[in-house]
């Protein structure tokens, strides 16, 4: 089975790709290459970011790699907290919902309108592709349910119709960001590898 490096450092974001990726491929994290030592996220989007972790996965492995970088942007914040969600308050994901919710207190409905956004980079030297990924909502007044990571409590699928934190793995996979851009991958991969 051919290897492709992915630029994380996440055990579990490793087992999910495997996964979405149909088992075709072994990932290996750049963990293994890069002795720990991650590349300066410096772009200002996310297929910026998500380039610069594929070349840098690839400088250190020479091997097929990959590099995602995603993220969730607000319309009535202008965009915010985009590729600086995961640093939008210190304290974890409660900290960065409640703070979510405290900038859009008063705003009503139909202006809490919101997208994720999954970029995904794809070099192998010869090769280079970027892909993306996304999905529209809302943000909801408060959290609801107790299912994802990060700002799912808060987000309220268009798609489904229903908020992230109340959904499956699969649900969210069908609609999300991350399974738009994934399944977009495997496709752009299929062509340039073969099946
Ligand atoms: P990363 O760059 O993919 O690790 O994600 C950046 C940040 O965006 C994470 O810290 C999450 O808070 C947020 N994020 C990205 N994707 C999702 C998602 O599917 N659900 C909830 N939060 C997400």
């Amino acid at each position: 089975m051919m290897k492709l490096v992915a630029a994380t450092h996440n055990k579990g974001k490793l087992a999910e790709l495997t996964e979405m990726l149909g088992g075709r491929y072994v990932l290996l994290p750049v963990s293994d290459f890069d002795g720990g030592v991650e590349p300066e996220e410096n772009g200002n989007s996310f297929e910026e970011n998500s380039r610069i972790k594929a070349r840098a996965a690839f400088a250190a492995s020479g091997l097929p790699s990959f590099g995602d970088d995603s993220g969730l942007c607000v319309d009535a914040l202008g965009g915010a907290p985009g590729i600086y969600s995961s640093r939008y308050a210190a304290g974890g994901s409660a900290a960065r919902n409640a703070k979510l919710l405290r900038e859009l207190s008063g705003v009503p409905e139909e202006k809490r309108t919101a997208k994720f956004v999954c970029c995904i980079t794809f070099t192998d030297g010869e090769h280079e592709f970027t892909v993306r990924g996304e999905c529209r909502g809302r943000i909801l007044e408060r959290e609801k349910g107790e299912g994802g990571f990060g700002y799912d409590p808060v987000f309220f699928s268009d798609e489904l119709g229903r908020p992230f934190g109340e959904v499956s793995a699969a649900e969210k996979d069908a609609v999300s960001h991350r399974g738009k851009a994934v399944r977009l991958f495997a496709e752009r991969l299929a062509e340039i590898y073969g099946e």
